[in-house]
């Protein structure tokens, strides 16, 4: 175990109790205020949120539902004006929808949806682009905003670089291969220099049903990112969720979507440059010689972390020369070796096994089927890569890698089989250069608790048993190099406690200290942290809070947990739970943490 020395650690705040409840809980000093809940309004039009009386043009015009990442766009470099974005990754049916479970033999039974009840699904989901402002200390939505935005399942978006137009993303739809419906899936994101909002799509392959028509040359493709899968029932209604019908559609999805917050009528672009996988997030950063470096995982057990070089370079002096840096660049895929170090691994057609003997005729195939190519190329499986966070102040890079139960088969960078709490590693890039194609690596922390021995946790000495945190998921750099992390999957019933915000020492005696910061409701999972750039606020997303712990009547499954089910944010009999954006502040005011 890493020592630590009493007082080495950056953070001071009195950390929360670890435990379960119906509500949220910050760290004593701080409030932490509900700023957007599902349904809420964003636009000077949109209608009062009813949930017995959702529609899918209501929903179009209010808060979706599950959000996951958040990220601000100062407006005039401001930390109390701006522009927040916000996923909204998927959703939960039996949570939004009342009267639809039933309990057949003691088992809860979702009834089959209709196509409104699937056309609100798919308005909920996509994005929010919304203008918020701190007025009196507190933060308010700018319902007037001119470039408050929906994204959803159906908005136009234009697919680009080098896999755009090409015959294996073509419709019969869409006859030139570049215009794409929607987006689903947002999980994780980021946003760039240049003030774009990026949305990666994560988990598709749940979205689509049917099976392939016979002999179809997608079938093995499909099959490496298990489509289909059929969790939603959009097939029914939308032919290009139905596999038989349009065998393609599966290919336009996948992808890093970029979204220019500045103009509210941009069509939004996917960025084939940067891989199809099940994309977590997209953070990224300027290098030494003003390349834009995103770092990207792929959020499946056994699967990769990749990053991408844009050829061109950043010029912070003209927004408008950066709109397209993402369509040129390298996509690199990285091999963790046992000794501490590591390479990133060029996806280029053409060089090594990238070629058309393997089925690659050009770029496009290897974009289009990334993880073939990678597989090729002997990149190192990792225990399921989240969120990858870069610190431009030392040249690391912060890697969470969430959970791996499968794993029998352990490595030096994923060193625990059957992995059930994750790991971080932390990544230096040679020279401190974020393009350079080698570097180093070490574990900051295997996740866990430190009093269990089996689980072989390594959080610092100093961590108490509030502080220690399993299934890291999500995580920020702030400003001053502080990291934090987001955790998804803490189950009340194993661990007796909830998901929540860490704030994670990475430097000196204090390395590998974790302190609670702040934790969700029972069954949600926790998302952001974005910081503003004075880090006075920490804005967070509550997801899927309730889930499997609800008991509202029509609205949910019977509570395995029923004395600790929750209606929250609100607390009212008629409203169900709804996942919201909070606004963390110190009272007072000040830096956050400290
Ligand atoms: Fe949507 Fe990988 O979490
Ligand atoms: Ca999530
Ligand atoms: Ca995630
Ligand atoms: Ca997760």
């Amino acid at each position: 175990k890493a020592k630590a020395a009493e007082g080495g650690s950056k953070f001071t705040f009195t950390e929360v109790e670890a435990g379960v409840d119906q509500t949220h809980h910050v760290a004593e000093g701080y409030d932490a205020d509900v700023l957007l809940r599902w349904g809420d309004g964003l636009f000077p039009d949109s209608p009062e949120f009813d949930p017995t009386k959702q529609t899918p043009e209501a929903q179009a015009r209010q808060f979706g539902y599950n959000n996951d990442y958040v990220g601000f766009i100062p407006i005039d470099g401001s930390s109390e004006h701006g522009m927040l974005v916000v996923n909204h990754e998927y959703t939960n049916e039996h949570l939004m929808f009342p009267g639809i479970v039933t309990v057949k033999d003691g088992q809860a039974e979702v009834a089959p949806a209709d196509q409104k009840r699937v056309d609100i699904e798919m308005a909920a989901h996509g994005g929010t682009i919304v203008e918020i402002r701190k007025e009196g200390g507190k933060w308010q939505v700018v319902r007037d905003g001119a470039n408050n935005r929906r994204i959803t399942a159906t908005t136009e978006m234009e697919l680009t670089g080098p896999a755009a137009g090409h015959d294996r993303l073509k419709t019969s739809a869409d006859a030139t291969g570049k215009k794409v419906s929607g987006t689903v899936n947002n999980c994780a994101g980021g946003v760039t220099p240049w003030g774009t909002y990026i949305m990666a799509e994560e988990n598709f392959h749940g979205y689509f049903l049917g099976e392939l028509p016979e002999g179809n040359r997608e079938a093995e493709n499909y099959k490496r990112y298990g489509v289909p899968n059929g969790s939603y029932e959009w097939g029914r209604f939308h032919d290009r969720f139905d596999l038989s019908k349009e065998p393609n559609e599966p290919n336009r999805f996948g992808w890093v979507v970029e979204v220019d917050v500045d103009d509210p009528n941009s069509v939004p672009k996917k960025r084939t440059a940067l891989g199809r996988f099940k994309h977590e997030g997209a953070d990224n950063i300027v290098s030494k010689d003003g390349h834009v470096v995103f770092y990207l995982g792929d959020d499946e057990r056994f699967d990769y972390v990749y990053k991408f070089v844009t050829a061109g370079t950043y010029n912070p002096d003209d927004r408008a020369a950066n709109m397209d840096l993402l369509d040129e660049g390298t996509l690199y895929v990285a091999k963790f070796e046992d000794d501490g170090s590591m390479e990133w691994l060029p996806l280029t057609h053409g060089e090594g096994p990238l070629t058309a003997e393997n089925g690659f005729e050009s770029q496009a195939d290897v974009l289009i089927e990334t993880r073939k190519a990678a597989d090729l190329l002997g990149a190192t499986p990792m225990d399921r890569p989240e969120d990858i966070g870069p610190d431009g102040n030392t040249g690391r890079v912060y890697v969470m890698l969430t959970n791996n139960t499968k794993r029998k088969d352990p490595n030096a960078a994923n060193p625990r089989a059957d992995n059930a709490f994750g790991h971080i590693v932390e990544i230096a890039e040679d020279g401190g250069d974020f393009a350079a194609t080698k570097g180093t690596w070490e574990i900051l922390v295997k996740c866990g608790d430190p009093s269990v021995a089996e689980v072989g946790a390594t959080f610092s000495t100093e961590t108490t048993k509030d502080g220690w945190f399993g299934m890291p998921d999500n995580c920020a750099i702030d400003t001053d190099g502080r990291l934090w992390v987001s955790t998804d999957g803490n189950s009340p019933k194993d661990t007796g406690r909830t998901d929540g915000l860490f704030a994670v020492d990475t430097d000196g005696e204090a390395r590998g200290t974790s302190k609670l910061f702040f934790r969700v409701p029972i069954g949600a999972e926790m998302c952001g942290p974005l910081p503003t750039p004075d880090l006075t606020t920490f804005f967070v997303a509550v997801q899927h809070p309730g889930d499997g712990g609800e008991d509202w009547e029509g609205f949910g499954r019977p509570s395995y947990y029923e004395d600790l089910s929750t209606r929250w944010p609100d607390f009212k009999d008629d409203m169900p739970v709804r996942p919201s954006v909070l606004a963390i502040t110190k009272q007072g005011g000040g830096k956050i943490g400290v």
